[in-house]
């Protein structure tokens, strides 16, 4: 494998248009250690594209002119490790080139994201990252950069400005990297002295032990914690107990929290985290009728273990009960009565399929004929129908673990939940898709008419009062046509993981 070493940006444009690939980007500022090395080889397990890692001290993000001065610097061994793990090229570009007054646009981190944390006490901070991670990306245009978990908040920053700024491309997160005693792989770790070391492995076995009480009690006690630190040799500069993604302080409601300090050894700051989670993810997905929902959650629920959630079925179950049984539900009163005494569950059948009881009568097929299709959506307009669904549902997903699909999760029903979806396709695709169904169970129905029925049930859904189909602030749109639901339900998944941080993988 051909190694090249870019001293100036000429250098790298030069290598750009020799490779005739991707470039996965690895921004470092040198001092390798295996948390680096790992983003190396995970980027270079990453298909055909080539790894291209940069060693640069960025003087804009020291706050502190000693800590600048001090920060290690092993160029010879980093070119050597950085290459033994799979870099292809190693740009190594000079203060002078990159910080070139014409060249360089000052970026501004978010406000909201670089207000706790490490921005509290390092001014300026995060704006030197964006600064000179925006120059890199101006100059090197990646497919993908890979980052470290160790500095999530950073995570952060730079996917909220790429999100910004418009910019093309994908960031990947890596779990943090440990040494064997928990204390998470630094630059700054090589000056700790072997009694700062012991002291360090302390704030990161709090941590830990943090966590395991936040299992049991779903509480964080800081104070307890920092008790912990007295009388030690280290001075916890914070330690604060946020949102995972929006690092505000409000978590009541948070399912995904973070738990993460910066403590001083003597000279030297070290910061540690651990995310904690109340209950398994959620994943959300809403759309109208014929976007391909369906086989994608279920697909998805297959994958990934999770529950299926068809909550369009419960809609479907309850409208066939209601005309069955023949009951006045336009009256609010004999209407309650009867949800009082209803019961709805999913079971799974011999085909591993999931079947859909209402009041123990199974009514898998029958919910899907087009008599029901054509009243479902005025009985889900009634207001205690879905007062008492919504609320049959969030009982079924309480624990996490869940995807649900219809057509108010992401507002409504699980408005918390970690991943929202939208999915859409064009009337034509979606009336196409519904013959090809009611085709295979046995009903003949005109094209036309199909469209013509979905497009009034879009219209009703989507106007009436409470909770309409919409799309959440915070969802993905993924317009399905030309895409198979293989391709779908793997785009999702990737959404889904790229957002979590890599570390609670194990959690659920
Ligand atoms: O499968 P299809 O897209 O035709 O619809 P469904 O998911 O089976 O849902 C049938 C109807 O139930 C929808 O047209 C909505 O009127 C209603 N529904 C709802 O109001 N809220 C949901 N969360 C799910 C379905």
């Amino acid at each position: 494998m051909q190694q090249t070493i870019l001293k100036t940006i000429n250098d790298l444009y030069k290598w750009k248009n020799n490779i005739e690939a991707n470039i996965n980007f690895v921004p470092t500022m040198g001092n390798l250690h295996k948390g680096h090395l790992e983003l190396i080889q995970q980027s270079n397990k990453d298909g055909s594209n080539k790894t291209l890692v940069s060693i640069f001290i960025n003087p804009l993000q020291f706050n502190d002119k000693k800590d600048f001065k001090n920060y290690p610097k092993t160029l010879e061994k980093d070119i050597h490790l950085a290459f033994t793990s799979g870099a292809n090229a190693i740009f190594l570009p000079s203060e002078s080139e990159i910080l070139n007054i014409k060249s360089l646009i000052h970026q501004k981190a978010s406000q909201k994201l670089s207000s706790n944390l490490c921005g509290k006490s390092r001014e300026g901070h995060f704006d030197g990252v964006c600064t000179i991670v925006f120059r890199m990306l101006k100059i090197i245009n990646p497919q993908k950069m890979f980052l470290g978990e160790k500095d999530w908040q950073q995570v952060l920053i730079l996917k909220n400005m790429i999100k910004e700024l418009n910019l093309k491309v994908e960031i990947k997160s890596i779990t943090t990297q440990r040494d064997i005693d928990g204390v998470p792989f630094s630059s700054r770790n090589n000056l700790l002295t072997n009694l700062e070391r012991k002291d360090l492995q302390l704030f990161s076995k709090e941590l830990k032990k943090a966590k395991k009480n936040f299992l049991i009690n779903k509480t964080i006690n800081l104070e307890e914690i920092n008790n912990s630190f007295k009388n030690k040799n280290l001075k916890v500069e914070y330690l604060q107990h946020l949102s995972a993604f929006s690092l505000s302080e409000s978590i009541e409601k948070e399912n995904i929290t973070i738990l993460a300090g910066a403590i001083l050894c003597g000279s030297k700051r070290l910061i540690d985290h651990v995310f904690l989670m109340k209950r398994k993810p959620i994943i959300a997905i809403d759309g109208p009728a014929g976007s391909g929902k369906s086989t994608v959650t279920k697909l998805i629920a297959k994958k990934l273990n999770f529950i299926y959630l068809d909550t369009g079925a419960m809609y479907r179950a309850l409208s066939w009960f209601l005309l069955d049984q023949k009951i006045s539900y336009e009256n609010d009163n004999i209407l309650k009565k009867f949800l009082n005494k209803l019961n709805i569950v999913f079971k799974t059948n011999l085909n591993s399929e999931q079947d859909i009881l209402i009041n123990d009568i199974c009514v898998t097929d029958k919910i899907r004929s087009p008599r029901i299709s054509s009243i479902v959506s005025s009985i889900a307009s009634i207001s205690n129908v879905r007062e008492f669904l919504v609320n049959e549902q969030r009982k079924i997903g309480n624990n996490g673990g869940i995807v649900a699909e219809g057509r108010d999760i992401g507002t409504t029903v699980f408005p918390k939940a970690e991943i929202k979806i939208y999915l859409n396709a064009s009337i034509d695709e979606r009336a196409k898709r519904r013959k090809i169904e009611l085709n295979i169970q046995g009903h003949d129905v005109d094209f036309n008419k199909l469209k013509d029925q979905i497009k009034k049930r879009d219209f009703d859904d989507s106007t009436r009062n409470i909770s309409p189909l919409v799309k959440a602030e915070d969802a993905v749109e993924i317009i399905t046509d030309n895409f198979s639901a293989e391709q779908i339900a793997e785009k999702i998944i990737q959404i889904f993981y790229e957002k979590l941080p890599k570390e609670i993988k194990n959690d659920f």
